[in-house]
């Protein structure tokens, strides 16, 4: 299901995570690797792909939610602060969201943008984790040493303790398990307790 208003989104009380970070950043992506298909979610080499709220029932139980990048440049003034607006509404209002995953690619320093939209959350409650995207493109040296960085940026600022990261690459298909794992143990303990 698609659709840009929170309001809209599905009514059924099942568990969701959502995928979140700048345009281009590979969340379309990592959604096809996690769910092993080539084109579930719409990808684009240009920024600016993933336009609406969409969610993607996986096994009947839960779901995973691709969101639109923030930080485009190109889109309009007018279409960004809607955007904004509306992803806004969707992690401020919506009770289904159990964890988002913040995305970034792996090859740059710490971006101001992101280390504004993870304080946002931090600000509003909202769980979420670091996935650092694109580890293909790096060494294994380098992966190590862009994520102790990262981690070190995340200490001085804010936060007082690191949110739980995962390296990926969508094309060579790192992370997955660890990732759907992580989710795994999340749904079961979200059953447990709604049974319970
Ligand atoms: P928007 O919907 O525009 O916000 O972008 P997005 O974050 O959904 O990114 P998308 O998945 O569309 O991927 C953007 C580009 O990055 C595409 O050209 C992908 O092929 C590429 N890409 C995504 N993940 C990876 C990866 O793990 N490794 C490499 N090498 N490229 C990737
Ligand atoms: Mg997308």
């Amino acid at each position: 299901m698609s659709n840009s208003k929170v309001t809209q989104c599905p009514n059924e009380p099942l568990p969701e995570y959502a995928f979140i970070g700048r345009s281009n950043v590979g969340k379309s992506s990592l959604i096809n690797m996690l769910t092993d298909r080539k084109s579930l979610a719409k990808t684009s080499g240009k920024p600016g792909k993933t336009q609406l709220i969409n969610h993607f029932k996986i096994n009947g139980n839960w779901f995973l939610v691709d969101l639109p990048g923030y930080g485009y440049a190109k889109v309009s003034k007018k279409s960004k602060k809607t955007f904004q607006k509306y992803i806004t509404d969707y992690f401020e209002q919506r009770k289904q969201l159990i964890c988002s995953f913040v995305l970034v690619d792996i090859r740059h320093e710490p971006q101001k943008i992101d280390m504004e939209f993870m304080e946002w959350l931090g600000e509003n409650g909202i769980p979420f984790c670091i996935v650092f995207t694109k580890a293909d493109k790096l060494k294994p040296a380098v992966i190590e040493r862009n994520v102790k960085t990262y981690i070190n940026k995340l200490l001085e600022g804010a936060w007082e303790e690191a949110p739980q990261n995962f390296i990926t690459s969508s094309s060579k298909k790192i992370g997955r398990e660890e990732l759907l794992h992580y989710i795994a143990d999340i749904n079961t303990g979200f059953f447990t307790q709604t049974k319970g």
